[in-house]
């Protein structure tokens, strides 16, 4: 399937994983995407995981009908992309491996037993340029999105940008070619759980990569996961700038409770009715239960943050301090925070939460606290109402 003109895309369905990089649910799959240029030289763009090993090479022997790839480009080595490093060498030993020094460093690595001799190791520079014959690939650094060894290439006839884990989402698309705004409803939410959790931190190298991607002409983004981007190109990067300075996407509040017997939880979701009936957001959370990362992610999108907590062991419950944990790693920044604890005789949550949270950067805690000594009392209601008008 071309995205643009001979230029295919050679990528494979994952339907089977359950938590990618053994942690984050998929809902729906992920993809693992290649692609292969032809112009009078042919080039492979990435491999695959390893659980996909043989699709993707059949994918590649269909797309080039007998010809043997020239080049194998490699922007990453997380092994989600280069799983099938090893066999792809062994399927084509006359490929020239086209990919930068820490890369070839970190290869040797995951790959001990490969052997590829210096006349098929091409190293580039940032900026360096690989003319195909009638297809050009420019290759930019992008260390740290997100792994040190990252680049991204540029096709320059078709204005492909070949963008590594960058505008890479979870799922499997109804079309991988996603026409303007075609996935626009159903990518913002799973490309930012993606982003949060797996590129979040990095903040700053996303910035990097944003402003030298501002000076191409791009038509086409090709990640290495999820659709591949066209049309509105700035709808994608005007998400991707927010999400990598931390800023919030919309006005309302991400409510998440740690609850043992329900009282905590009915306060919770008493605050965020409160809060819905002024006509703002609140998403809630049950800690116990929910996805962590999908957790944390809309904790990125809204403005604000009001966490329930009953008190545990004279602290937390695990689920809250490891949420906390979560936010802390992934940077969260720059929000205001509201606090209801629970403790039947030692309530101790709100001091653990106000400590955690404010030790992250421009994170205001609400000065009152909203206690319930075992259940919500009307008392409590008129407390938390007065503690939502504050938020
Ligand atoms: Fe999709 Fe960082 O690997």
């Amino acid at each position: 399937m071309e995205i643009a003109k001979q230029i295919a895309y050679v990528g494979v369905q994952d339907t089977t994983l359950d938590l990618f990089e053994n942690q984050y649910p998929l809902k729906n799959g992920v993809t693992y995407n290649s692609y292969v240029i032809l112009g009078e030289k042919t080039a492979v763009m990435d491999s695959v995981d390893s659980r996909c090993t043989e699709p993707w090479l059949t994918n590649i022997r269909e797309t080039l009908g007998g010809r043997t790839p020239d080049y194998f480009v490699i922007s990453h080595l997380e092994p989600d992309h280069s799983g099938s490093i090893g066999a792809f060498l062994k399927a084509f030993p006359e490929t020239v491996v086209v990919t930068n020094a820490k890369a070839f460093a970190m290869l040797g690595q995951f790959f001990p037993e490969a052997d590829i001799p210096e006349e098929k190791r091409l190293a580039v520079k940032d900026g360096d340029s690989l003319d195909l014959g009638g297809k050009n690939l420019t290759f930019v650094f992008a260390p740290m999105v997100h792994w040190p060894e990252v680049m991204v290439s540029y096709e320059k006839t078709e204005k492909v940008l070949f963008s590594a884990d960058a505008f890479g989402t979870f799922g499997i698309p109804k079309n991988i070619v996603a026409a303007a705004h075609e996935e626009a409803d159903g990518w913002p939410d799973e490309a930012r759980r993606y982003f949060i959790n797996i590129v979040g931190k990095y903040g700053v190298p996303v910035q990097n990569l944003l402003k030298k991607a501002a000076s191409l002409d791009i038509a086409t983004v090709a990640p290495l996961h999820g659709p591949v981007l066209s049309g509105d190109l700035a709808f994608y990067a005007g998400l991707y700038d927010k999400w990598s300075r931390a800023e919030p996407e919309t006005d309302g509040v991400l409510v998440a409770y740690s609850t043992l017997h329900g009282n905590t939880a009915k306060a919770a979701k008493y605050a965020a009715e409160l809060i819905q009936s002024k006509g703002k957001e609140a998403a809630v959370f049950d800690l116990s239960r929910c996805d962590i990362a999908e957790a944390t992610a809309q904790a990125f999108k809204y403005s604000k943050i009001l966490l329930a907590a009953v008190t545990y062991d004279g602290g937390l419950m695990p689920c809250m301090e490891d949420f906390l944990q979560h936010l802390k790693i992934k940077n969260y920044s720059g929000r205001t925070a509201a606090l209801i604890q629970n403790g039947s005789w030692g309530p101790l949550a709100a001091k653990c939460m106000r400590e955690r949270l404010e030790a992250m950067k421009d994170v205001s805690v609400i000065d009152s606290v909203v206690t319930l000594k075992s259940t919500m009392t009307e008392a409590n209601k008129k407390e938390i109402a007065a503690l939502v008008e504050q938020l």
